[in-house]
């Protein structure tokens, strides 16, 4: 069996609305690249899964040449796999590095015999399968098959929620940084599609000890902001506004099933008090008081999250924790994490590159070369599906 660290890996991730592709090797990553579909989805106040597959299918060649072209141009692929290159490689594909921009909107198909020796590097594709949007992620599945066939390669399935949950440990092309594992872990994946709370055991072990029953948090966030008019995606704006005020609550919406004992979330009420309250506001008032509510939304929400994360220390012990997901860019929330993380004398990680942040297919690939390790590739790769609701 091959180590998990000879394996070059070329990772595509269409779960939502970001098209993604990336080559890694181990937890190293050698180019990555991300095609956001967010404008086009943002005058919908969310992502719509009809428009988001449509998109995934114009950009996914596109994506993955130009991450094939990162690869060739930095000359990485060629200096850094264990295995001795064939002779011919270098030079066909590096020719590459000099075509104009426009070029590289080429399909794969036309393409493919000038990459042709790029693919002599890759040792095996792999691909997310879930959870995500069912069209969305047919749309990666499909072309991490064809490329397989016509390559002969070895297909890895791969959890979206797995690839979060690796964030904090995946390195940039030079290996940085050199966090080890000390298992287990306490993760906190927190985005639009995802609340969950799991224990990181092991490599590909895990526990899911809470999630959300209705909403996301950062859908949650996502709603406010569209009920204050401000646009998608409403964390980012939320976070700006509440600074402005220093994240302080001023209005004391409710903190969902904090006082439940386990260690689920619910986040639709909170929308609800907060529609409400709304309503009994004029648009002036709204606009006047527009970073008070945001703060007071904001807050309730993470306030909700850290009082799980406190009960999911007592309740297991661990105090190694890890907030990951497209809303752990949020800076306000790594500070309570960190205070959090300090009352209990524990540590806490956080996706190694902002970019790990949101959805990425490096995070893919890393989890990838640990199922290569365990030889876990897809036997049946015809018979490989989306799995929409995919649990870990
Ligand atoms: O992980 P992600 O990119 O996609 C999903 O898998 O859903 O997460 C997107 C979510 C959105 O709800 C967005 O509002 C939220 O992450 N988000 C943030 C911030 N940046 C993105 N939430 C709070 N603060 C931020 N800075
Ligand atoms: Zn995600």
């Amino acid at each position: 069996m091959l180590g998990v660290w000879c394996l070059m890996i070329l990772s595509i991730d269409t779960s939502c609305d970001e098209t993604a592709a990336a080559v890694v090797l181990g937890r190293r990553v050698f180019s990555n690249v991300i095609y956001s579909q967010v404008l086009l989805h943002k005058k919908w106040g969310g992502v719509v899964p009809s428009i988001a597959k449509r998109a995934h299918e114009e950009r996914i060649d596109f994506v993955i040449n130009a991450t094939i072209k990162k690869n060739l141009s930095q000359k990485n692929l060629f200096t850094s796999k264990l295995a001795s290159p064939p002779q011919s490689a270098g030079s066909v594909a590096i020719r590459s590095s000099s075509q104009s921009e426009g070029s590289l909107h080429r399909s794969l198909a036309q393409t493919a015999t000038r990459f042709i020796n790029f693919f002599d590097y890759i040792d095996a594709i792999a691909v997310t399968v879930g959870p995500g949007l069912a069209p969305a992620l047919e749309v990666g599945i499909k072309k991490a098959k064809e490329l397989a066939e016509k390559f002969n390669k070895k297909i890895i399935s791969v959890n979206h929620l797995e690839g979060h949950i690796y964030s904090p440990f995946v390195q940039n092309s030079k290996g940085n940084p050199k966090i080890d594992f000390h298992f287990p872990y306490l993760v906190l994946t927190v985005s639009g599609g995802h609340t969950s709370l799991v224990i990181f055991e092991d490599h590909l072990k895990y526990k899911v000890i809470g999630e959300t029953i209705d909403d996301a948090a950062g859908e949650a966030l996502d709603k406010a902001a569209k009920l204050l008019g401000l646009g998608y995606p409403g964390g980012p704006v939320i976070e700006r506004l509440a600074k402005e005020v220093d994240n302080r609550d001023f209005y004391h919406f409710p903190r969902p099933m904090v006082s439940s004992d386990n260690l689920n979330f619910s986040f639709s009420g909170l929308k609800t008090s907060f529609y409400y309250f709304l309503k009994k506001m004029n648009e002036k008032e709204k606009i006047k008081k527009i970073r008070e509510l945001s703060s007071s939304f904001q807050q309730a929400v993470f306030e909700t999250l850290i009082i799980k994360m406190e009960k999911a220390i007592k309740k297991t012990g661990i105090k190694n924790l890890a907030l990951v997901g497209g809303v752990s860019a949020n800076l306000y929330l790594r500070k309570l994490f960190r205070n959090l993380a300090k009352k209990y004398n524990g540590q806490v990680l956080f996706p190694s590159f902002k970019y790990l942040c949101g959805d990425n297919a490096a995070m893919i690939g890393v989890v990838a070369s640990f199922k290569a390790q365990k030889n876990l590739f897809v036997s049946d790769i015809k018979n490989l599906d989306r799995m929409p609701r995919m649990s870990l």
